[in-house]
């Protein structure tokens, strides 16, 4: 029997050897055995939304055939379900498989942010904003971890590119770190306990991620509490002492050996203490609990039912003109597009699954309506000539009742690996949407795209336009189920489409030059940048249609303890379609120092009503939902203030808002003689006393025109003020200043 409680093994008995050889892989995805203290060898794979179990050959870019399994929806289109319920079943369901096939660890989920549309492997990530991504994580980790194996959040941090993914660094301010591209990682890492964090490739501000201690101890372990294992991406680690001394535990892949012989070198030569070699192997051992062999089994059928099931409520609905949609089963409908035969719906590289099966949408359509033809419009590996075949697919449009073209991106235009340097269609596709809906009655265009295109050029000639994303094994049957209406579109956008590849709030800093990214946009990330500069987007964060209509009513907005609130509004199905609608709560100010967002999600929460029901829903809103971070202090802050609480039906569109005013967090700054003169004089103890000294006594404010003189040399630190304007303070009272000064007397 396995033997993994190391406490009472006691590390002592274990060689330094041995324990060194714990902390690197035996190969690509096992762990190296102790047979002789019965310490198992743990196998770890990749998901995050399926199982890659590779059976022979090993490599993390997807390359290898690896053991069939489910492949639900990938991050992106989780993301546009805005339900953590979905988040969860599909968690579990990869939890299960994982376990039936012996996995102790299954990698993922992704919760980089995606700060550019541009990056390759935005379809593993899930959205351009924390709150929205950290909720499905934490969703998905908790249910896959009830079921046995463990998960791995990644990648920690600041991974928003492919390029240069190895070495670039992501040089970010702590602000922006705190408020854009940790929460999802600290919301998981505290809320659902992941059994492993990864480590990203990159530099995080000059530091390797897998060597920046700030990171891997000062945040995640000391400020969040963290337990598991930090484990590497796969050849993330530069040198694996400092990594080890930064707070790394488990090196993978393997290296034959080199890694361990560095580690006792380096506690022999007194470089490295072996308590830090201790903990680590503490952890990893403990992580080896998590080994239980195979066992069980899945049921790849019922799994591929809820494949489809949990597609459909990813799929967003972006435009839908004239009720085109849903479509009739009477219809002559003419299917267009080699996506619709061969569909695209998973990303490459090391997420890749090998699907248990895959569902055409043409086929499911074919299923459901009798009369359905079939033009491929479009080829994707370039053969054929483009112009018969969009002649051919004008034609079959023209004879039809309603022309669905499934357009979208290859493999080749997107995967992990390289970033896109477009955000355009492929022009053969712009220009088969455009014949096709200049001959057709009505026209329905279906995206697959792991990230976003531009819908320029097109759009509108369109009548409806269904964005799949990518949808997993089972999206061409859920697409059919939601084109003709067996299920009613609930899908919300987790990222903005905007109008041009040049508004994008990191365009002219992706992906960065001479081994650096510059996040020069702060925290302008996503639509808090085109809402805070009012830039026109095609369509908003949190935008999607539905066959339904709902009304949101009544919000109300109770303060329920210091600097918290409850929000309650009644949302009712107005429409005569069971249906699921998003509640987004966004809170807005301009309270405190710093450049606050227009408006930043803060809660939210997807309700499914009959037709004609009402539903009246609380969201809560803690403390963070109306705090910045402040460097200065090194904490959260809650700045006094008014506070904008707004439903918004997107994050542009607000339907309901309601101010309240906060007591915050009574911050007075420590000052010094590197202050500034407006800093002191707005110090409530130093600023009088400082007063009385230049005025002479008079602690009142000073006459207009010395007022003036004032305002001017606020900027000044006081030291040079003093020394500029010829003021001699005798030393003692200098020094009685300063330590009034000093007290900050904040509140916690
Ligand atoms: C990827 C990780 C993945 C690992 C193992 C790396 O290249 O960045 O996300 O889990 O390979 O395949």
């Amino acid at each position: 029997m396995a033997r993994t409680d190391l406490d009472a093994l006691t590390l002592n008995a274990l060689t330094l050897e041995q324990k060194a050889s714990l902390l690197s892989g035996r190969d690509f995805w096992t762990t190296k055995p102790l047979d002789e203290a019965g310490i198992p060898s743990i196998t770890l794979c990749d998901g995050p939304h399926g199982v890659r179990r590779e059976a022979g050959g090993s490599d993390h870019l997807g390359l290898n055939e690896s053991i069939p399994a489910t492949c639900f929806p990938p991050a992106a289109a989780v993301g546009s379900s805005w339900d953590p319920e979905v988040a969860a079943r599909i968690g579990a369901a990869v939890g299960r498989e994982g376990r039936a096939l012996g996995v102790a660890v299954v990698l993922g989920p992704g919760v980089n942010i995606k700060r550019s549309p541009l990056c390759g492997r935005n379809f593993e990530y899930y959205s351009e904003d924390p709150l929205l991504s950290g909720v499905l994580a934490a969703a998905h980790v908790a249910a896959l971890q009830a079921e046995g194996p463990g998960a791995s959040v990644k990648h920690f941090a600041a991974n928003n590119q492919e390029t240069d993914r190895m070495r670039v660094s992501a040089d970010v301010d702590e602000r922006t770190l705190r408020e854009i591209y940790f929460p999802a990682f600290e919301r998981v890492v505290t809320q659902a306990r992941p059994a492993t964090v990864m480590c990203s490739y990159n530099r995080v501000n000059g530091v390797h991620a897998s060597q920046n201690r700030w990171l891997l101890t000062d945040v995640l372990r000391r400020e969040w509490g963290f337990n598991g294992v930090v484990v590497s991406d796969w050849g993330a680690v530069q040198d694996r002492v400092a990594a080890l001394a930064a707070g790394l535990d488990l090196e993978m892949p393997g290296t034959g050996g080199a890694s361990d012989r560095r580690i006792v070198d380096a506690v022999r030569a007194g470089d490295l203490d072996e308590a830090v070699v201790n903990a680590s192997v503490r952890r990893v051992v403990a992580l080896t609990e998590r080994h239980s062999g195979v066992s069980g089994a899945f049921d790849a059928d019922a799994h591929h039912a809820l494949a489809r099931e949990l597609a459909a409520e990813c799929a967003v609905l972006l435009k839908n003109e004239d009720g085109t949609l849903p479509l009739s089963a009477e219809a002559r409908i003419a299917v267009i597009g080699e996506f619709a035969a061969r569909p695209r719906f998973q990303g490459g590289g090391s997420s890749h699954i090998n699907a248990t099966r895959v569902d055409a949408a043409l086929d499911a359509i074919r299923a459901l309506a009798p009369d359905v033809a079939y033009a491929q419009g479009f080829s994707l590996d370039g053969s054929g000539d483009a112009r018969e075949l969009r002649e051919a697919a004008a034609e079959a449009a023209a004879s039809a009742d309603v022309a669905v073209v499934f357009a979208g991106l290859g493999e080749r235009e997107e995967s992990e690996g390289f970033d896109r340097d477009t955000i355009d269609l492929p022009a053969v596709q712009v220009e088969l949407i455009r014949a096709v809906a200049a001959a057709a009655r009505r026209t329905v265009v279906v995206l697959s795209n792991g990230g976003v295109v531009s819908l320029e050029g097109w759009h509108d000639d369109v009548d409806a336009v269904l964005e799949g994303w990518l949808l997993g094994q089972a999206g061409g049957s859920a697409v059919a189920d939601l084109l003709f209406g067996v299920v009613n579109p609930s899908g919300r956008l987790a990222e903005s489409i905007p109008m041009r590849l040049k508004d994008t709030p990191s365009y002219l800093n992706f992906p960065g030059e001479a081994g650096h990214v510059r996040y020069g946009e702060g925290v302008m990330v996503g639509y808090r940048y085109y809402e805070t500069v009012e830039l026109p987007v095609r369509y908003p964060f949190g935008h999607g249609l539905s066959y339904t209509t709902f009304a949101v009513e009544g919000l109300t907005v109770t303060r329920t303890g210091d600097d918290r609130a409850a929000v309650t509004v009644r949302v009712t199905n107005t429409g005569d379609r069971a249906g699921k609608h998003v509640v987004q709560v966004y809170v807005s100010t301009a309270a405190g120092p710093v450049r606050r967002p227009a408006r930043e999600l803060r809660a939210f929460t997807k309700v499914s009503l009959a037709p004609g029901e009402s539903r009246t829903v609380t969201l809560r809103l803690d403390r963070r939902a109306f705090a910045y971070y402040d460097v200065q202090l090194g904490r959260w802050v809650v700045a006094p203030g008014d506070y904008t609480i707004q439903i918004g039906e997107n994050a542009s569109s607000v339907v309901a808002e309601t101010t309240i005013g906060l007591g915050g967090d009574s911050v007075v700054p420590v000052v010094s003689l590197d202050s500034t003169l407006g800093e002191w004089l707005s110090h409530p103890l130093a600023g009088p006393a400082l007063l009385r000294v230049l005025t002479g006594g008079k602690s009142k404010r000073p006459e207009e025109d010395d007022e003036n003189g004032l305002r001017m040399a606020s900027s000044m630190p006081m030291g040079r003020f003093l020394t500029f304007a010829g003021i001699d303070i005798p030393h003692a009272t200098l020094r009685e200043l300063v330590a009034l000064g000093g007290s900050d007397g904040a509140a916690a």
